[in-house]
């Protein structure tokens, strides 16, 4: 009996996508089908190459295969990516734009979008990263590039920006357009004029991510970002204590607001335990554990991980190569599922946004 294109399709319907909740043909993601005998070859299209699912849906289309069309199938499988965008960032070129925020100051925002900005880039995405932390820019120092000053060109009389390359990733810093030795006052116009110029004036690219580290607190430059960008969604990032997570909960409640209405991505704890180099089996839940974990379900939305505290994480910021650069160990490991969560919830927000622009135009 010879294999035909229409029983591979078939047999692939049988295989719902975990997070979208339709089966892989409906969802197009089915392409390439090749038939040569017993000989099956596909390839699987991901809505992001940071897929936590990855392995899973492979297995169910591997098993689909060979029970719905024949037992002696040799599969083939080619798992891809096309990241998924909902509507025009405002930003050409940039798929999605995600915000990491928190309510309060030095809980480790920085430190967790430039490693879920690498992270992402690590499973193959394009990224950039905008720091717009007027009052306090980190990414000259994590990233290894104080001093570091753009190229900036006339192009057609509008200034175009080249943001600095490093590790595989975009960036921009408000802290490399100002002297960190001279800090300047900024009034409210001003910021806003320069945050947005971050976006508008630089040179991005095609991205399929863009991070953006945001000050502490719900201020000027939130308002800004959120008003005049099309932001994906937000990660809120907090540690155990209850000062922090009262803090990040007014830190939602302002992406919530009708005016801002910025989808929760999730709610990353970090600090969450300590972890001694020489015991790193040992969890040590030194400020309460579970409180980012319950702060998540009260306000129903996604928990994204936790991340331990180690002095490594420290000391890699202060050493300007972000954790996750590293190759294995836990603190890469928890960046990495960390990022393919936030990628996971990228991806359910845009399927959403998508099927109601679809009823709506019905
Ligand atoms: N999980 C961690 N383990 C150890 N040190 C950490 C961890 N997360 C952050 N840090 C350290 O804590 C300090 C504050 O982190 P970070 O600058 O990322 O916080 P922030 O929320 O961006 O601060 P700010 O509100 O000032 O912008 C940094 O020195 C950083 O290296
Ligand atoms: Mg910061």
């Amino acid at each position: 009996m010879t294999i035909t294109k229409e029983q591979v399709l078939q047999a692939l319907g049988n295989v719902e996508e975990p997070d979208l909740k339709k089966d892989l043909v409906t969802l197009n993601m089915i392409q390439d089908i090749h038939i040569d005998g017993n000989n099956v070859s596909f390839s699987v299209i991901l809505t992001t190459p940071a897929c936590p699912l990855k392995a899973m849906i492979e297995n169910a289309c591997r098993n689909a295969i060979l029970h719905f069309v024949s037992k002696e199938a040799v599969i083939n499988i080619n798992m891809t990516s096309r990241v998924t965008t909902q509507k025009n960032t405002g930003v050409p070129g940039v798929k999605n734009i995600i915000a990491v925020a928190s309510g309060k100051g030095g809980v480790g925002k920085s430190t967790v979008a430039a490693n879920l900005a690498l992270g992402l880039a690590k499973s193959g995405a394009k990224v950039g990263m905008i720091d717009a932390d007027i009052y306090g820019p980190s990414v000259p120092i994590m990233f290894g590039l104080e001093g570091a000053r753009p190229m900036a060109s006339q192009v057609d009389g509008k200034t175009r920006i080249e943001p600095i390359e490093k590790y595989g990733i975009k960036l921009l810093s408000i802290g490399f357009f100002t002297d960190p030795n001279q800090p300047v006052p900024w009034r409210g116009p001003m910021v806003s004029t320069a945050v947005k110029q971050l976006f508008n004036d630089a040179d991005w690219g095609e991205l399929d991510y863009l991070v953006i580290d945001l000050p502490p607190g719900t201020g000027d430059i939130h308002i800004t970002v959120t008003q005049s960008f099309p932001v994906t969604g937000a990660v809120i990032v907090t540690t155990p204590q209850n000062v922090a997570l009262a803090d990040a909960k007014k830190g939602i409640g302002m992406f919530m607001m009708p005016a801002i209405n910025v989808p929760i991505l999730g709610v990353v704890e970090n600090m969450s335990y300590f972890t001694p180099a020489e015991l790193p089996e040992n969890k040590y839940y030194i400020f309460g554990k579970g409180g980012g974990q319950k702060l998540a379900a009260q306000l129903d939305v996604p928990f994204l991980g936790e991340i331990p505290l180690i002095k490594g994480i420290s000391d890699s910021g202060d050493a300007g190569k972000p954790t996750v650069l590293e190759e294995d160990g836990p603190m890469t490991a928890a960046f990495v599922k960390m990022a393919e969560r936030v990628a996971q919830q990228v991806a359910i927000s845009n399927a959403k946004a998508l099927s109601a622009e679809n009823i709506v135009n019905n």
